[in-house]
């Protein structure tokens, strides 16, 4: 099973896709994920993307690219792979396209997950990240049982670098911008499905599973 989340910055990838990596069993590749960790550990890449993640533009797609298909040849994607944020661009769609085609395999699901722009701020902004393990919390929508503490393993709560007014706003401009015209691309390889993103979160999933299938 080869999927791909799609959807503007906030509209739940990574809630949902924790919960779909454990449903199906799959690995869950985002490239966002890789860069924050590598800018934790202060590596060369996590420099460079640094740049770029702290005003909210895209990472150049070349980077992008080798990271992603790095981390899909790794083993554990043989059986299929969960994408979140990637690809963003046409090129990056195109380029993983080429990839997955030299190799017999393609992209089964693309699940666009849709909500407004107000909500979006809202999300982004209310976002706290655990420090330590990465798990999501939101200040109103889905809080922490202990303010400032993760449920999972009790290491502080933070703020992501770009979750602020500012950068959140530039974020979802990019995505209207340069993400969103990924919609007619899948629309034309026709597997691609809408998804309103304000249902609840555990409605969202149930639609995406009817759709993945059992
Ligand atoms: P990335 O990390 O991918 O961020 P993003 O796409 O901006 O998306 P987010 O992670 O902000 O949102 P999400 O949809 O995962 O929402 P979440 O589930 O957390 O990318 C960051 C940066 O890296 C980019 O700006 C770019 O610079 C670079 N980058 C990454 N990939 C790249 C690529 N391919 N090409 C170029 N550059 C790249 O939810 C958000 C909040 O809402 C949370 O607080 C959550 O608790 C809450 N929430 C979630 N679901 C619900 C719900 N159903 N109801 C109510 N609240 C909810
Ligand atoms: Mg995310």
């Amino acid at each position: 099973m080869n999927l791909i989340l799609l959807g503007p910055p906030g509209a739940g990838k990574g809630t949902q896709a924790a919960k779909i990596i454990e449903k199906y069993n799959i690995p869950h590749i985002s490239t966002g994920d890789i860069f924050r960790e590598n800018i934790k550990n202060g590596t060369e890449l996590g420099k460079r993307a640094q740049e770029y993640m702290n005003k909210g533009q895209l990472v150049p797609d070349e980077l992008v690219v080798e990271i992603a298909t790095d981390r899909l040849n790794k083993d554990d994607c043989k059986d299929g792979f969960l994408l979140d944020g990637f690809p963003r661009t046409v090129f990056q769609a195109e380029e993983l396209d080429k990839f997955l085609e030299a190799k017999g395999a393609k992209i089964d699901h693309v699940l666009d997950i849709d909500v407004d722009r107000d909500e979006l701020m809202r999300r982004l902004t209310g976002r706290r990240v655990c420090k330590k393990c990465g798990a999501s919390f939101h200040i109103v929508n889905i809080p922490p049982k202990k303010e400032g503490i993760c449920d999972v393993c009790g290491d502080e709560l933070v703020q992501r670098a770009d979750d602020n007014e500012e950068t959140a706003a530039n974020r979802i401009e990019v995505y209207n911008k340069e993400t969103k015209p990924l919609i007619d691309y899948y629309e034309k390889a026709g597997n691609i499905h809408h998804l309103d993103g304000t249902v609840g979160l555990e409605n969202l999933f149930a639609n995406i599973t009817e759709i993945v299938g059992e």
